[in-house]
């Protein structure tokens, strides 16, 4: 028996939705899971070869868990193909794909039948918040909240360009979490919230102006990490006349502006070639989240 696990990519934060809002793009991990004699991980593509092919993988580790969560001490051993057009440690999601894909995997191969929500909650709780998980899972926008418990909204974002300018050097969560503060005054997290609030109204609305103008506004994280991507204002500098808004994709290094479709005919080449170092990548939002087939 074998199944394909497709999971989307995501980008998080959007400006000041910090841990709390997600956005699933159209880069996709998949896996071709047979069944097999023990485990085994084999990487297709580029850029995957330093991922662990045995059961030190973290998509073994999730599943692993999951079954000892439901009572089960092994989960049967599979031989499992993986394939992935997602940049590894660049703020696009790529380890929650894998927290994702893992859970998937244990519900079928152990039949849990686990429901939405369940997924949700123990994916939430492997990664800490719902921001990237999330939107993996269900696909579109997802809004939550976790304090042990979760509580989310799930908005379909459509035509919306994710343009994500991705630099060529990785950046791990860990570090680009280091440089935030350990504390935060009553009164600037007042006006941080406001910012955040406005944000998911203007989402909630389709208003990607004044989305974008709170982007900029974000005072819970990009200040502080903009100071680790190189050329992080010029590129906003750049880019910003023409678009809705620029926004730090997760932890990092991604940038992401956000824009439609003709600026992105007229200006793209443009924007590449003051910038060749980089990545230019035109997403989409995928409105679907993880999909599993059997075949
Ligand atoms: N919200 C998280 C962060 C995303 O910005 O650190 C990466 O896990």
């Amino acid at each position: 028996m074998s199944w394909v696990i497709r999971v989307p990519a995501t980008t998080a934060n959007l400006g000041a939705g910090f841990d709390s809002i997600g956005v699933a793009l159209n880069l996709y991990l998949t896996l071709e899971a047979e069944l097999s004699e023990e485990w085994e991980f084999i990487p297709l593509s580029d850029g995957m070869d330093d991922l662990p092919s045995d059961k030190t993988n973290l998509i073994y580790q999730i599943a692993f868990q999951v079954a000892n969560q439901f009572g089960y001490n092994e989960v049967p051993a599979c031989r499992v193909k993986m394939t992935s057009d997602i940049p590894l440690a660049r703020g696009l999601g790529s380890s929650a794909t894998a927290i994702v894909a893992g859970i998937e995997l244990a519900n079928v191969l152990l039949k849990l039948t686990l429901t939405t929500e369940q997924k949700l909650e123990i994916a939430t709780a492997v990664e800490g918040h719902p921001d990237n998980v999330a939107p993996s899972l269900l696909g579109g926008c997802v809004i939550g909240h976790y304090d042990n418990e979760l509580n989310w909204i799930h908005v379909p974002i459509h035509d919306l360009i994710f343009l994500a300018i991705i630099p060529s050097f990785e950046l791990k969560t860990t570090e680009a979490r280091s440089v935030l503060p350990a504390t935060f005054s009553y009164k600037e997290s007042v006006q941080a919230s406001s910012v955040a609030n406005v944000s998911v109204a203007a989402i909630c609305q389709g208003n990607w102006e004044l989305l974008g103008e709170m982007m900029e506004k974000d005072r819970f994280h990009q200040p502080y990490r903009k100071a680790l991507i190189p050329h992080y204002d010029a590129l906003t500098e750049l880019v910003k006349e023409d678009v809705y808004g620029v926004f730090l994709s997760g932890a990092g290094p991604t940038m992401i502006a956000l824009a439609n479709e003709e600026i992105i005919n007229q200006k793209l080449e443009q924007w590449k070639n003051a910038y060749p170092a980089f990545q230019w990548l035109t997403l989409q939002v995928e409105n679907n989240g993880v999909t599993v087939n059997e075949i």
